[in-house]
């Protein structure tokens, strides 16, 4: 491992933007088909990884809301969500903050309970065994209707104690966040934490839609915002954090090559820019992965990397002094690694 690899993955760090269900390996793709007797359209892990070839956003959700159709049992979700926990306790992560898509699960039969269930045993073990911690965001689906995210979050309502907030994910584009402002609203008042894509594919009108209308507490991608300086002015001064994704911008054609990404102007700017991994199956890397690369793209500084190790932190939905321990934690790391 060279020293910035090495360096990385020892600083301790959160993840912020990942989707449970794009962390499902081929191979664990395949072992899930078997043991419920679900067929799968690919003969072969390689042919799976070889559809992996995505021109845009749609192009991967395509693939990826096929690929969920092997998961239909509690265990199924339990089993991946262990998976993804190893990963990124390996990757130096102390903590994540993590998507899921209940829609993509009850609308197959799959039911809500059964989802949940599975994700929180996992999330316990891995505090437990791993000394990762976790939290959940419930994502309602953007292509679906408001009226189909309201019974969403009314199935949500039992399990609220273990629900950190709610998200916005799906196809970007014509589905602004204006459409589901009462769904937020609502959500807020239930004292859900919210956050939202916005700005991935779609343009700056939909960040200043989340800031706005959805009140969001974070911006999930945001690359786009950069478009207006206005905004870019706003989300500095709300000290808001954007959760970037850089390997997923590469395998989405949101950046053309991660030596054009816009980290690194982000930071530059002020903004309180994170990194992680969005869906690791489909994009080619997990948590330190996307770090190492967009490191050694852009020549990020140690002081860049200890700093985006903060924001993931104090840009977390972690109590005060959780948040507090964590900082003093990379602290002394960096003092340890001269
Ligand atoms: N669902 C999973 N990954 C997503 C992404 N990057 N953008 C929108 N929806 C998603
Ligand atoms: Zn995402």
């Amino acid at each position: 491992m060279g020293d910035l690899a090495a360096f990385v993955r020892g600083l301790p760090k959160a993840e912020l933007h990942l989707h449970i269900e794009g962390s499902l390996e081929p191979e664990q793709m395949f072992e899930f088909a078997r043991r419920n007797d679900v067929a799968l359209p690919f003969a072969s892990v390689e042919e799976v990884r070889a559809a992996y070839a995505f021109s845009n956003l749609q192009d991967f959700l395509d693939i990826y809301y096929q690929g969920a159709q092997v998961l239909l049992k509690e265990a199924d979700f339990h089993d991946l969500a262990t998976a993804y926990f190893r990963r990124i306790a390996a990757d130096g992560a102390r903590h994540a903050e993590i998507f899921f898509d209940p829609q993509t699960h009850t609308d197959r039969g799959v039911p809500f309970e059964t989802v949940v269930r599975g994700l929180f045993s996992a999330m316990d073990e891995a505090e437990q065994t791993l000394g990762v911690t976790s939290k959940l965001i419930l994502c309602f689906l953007r292509h679906l209707s408001e009226e189909a995210a309201f019974d969403t979050l009314e199935q949500a309502k039992p399990w609220l104690d273990r629900i950190a907030g709610v998200g916005l994910d799906s196809s970007e584009v014509g589905h602004p966040p204006a459409k589901f402002a009462r769904v937020f609203v609502a959500a807020r008042k239930l004292g859900l934490k919210v956050v939202a894509h916005a700005g991935e594919e779609g343009p700056p009108d939909y960040v200043y839609e989340a800031l706005d209308l959805l009140e969001v507490d974070r911006i999930d991608h945001g690359n786009r915002s950069l478009e207006d300086d206005a905004l870019t002015e706003r989300l500095v001064r709300q000290g808001m954090t954007l959760t970037v994704c850089p390997l997923s911008n590469l395998k989405l054609c949101v950046v053309d090559d991660l030596r054009s990404h816009p980290l690194k102007r982000m930071l530059d700017l002020g903004l309180r820019a994170t990194v992680n991994s969005d869906d690791p199956a489909y994009f080619g890397g997990y948590l330190a992965q996307n770090w190492i690369e967009t490191a050694q793209a852009l020549g990020l500084t140690r002081d860049e990397l200890v700093v985006l190790a903060k924001n993931s932190f104090t840009g977390s939905f972690l109590a005060p002094d959780e948040i507090a321990r964590h900082l003093a934690e990379i602290d002394a790391y960096v003092a340890a690694h001269p």
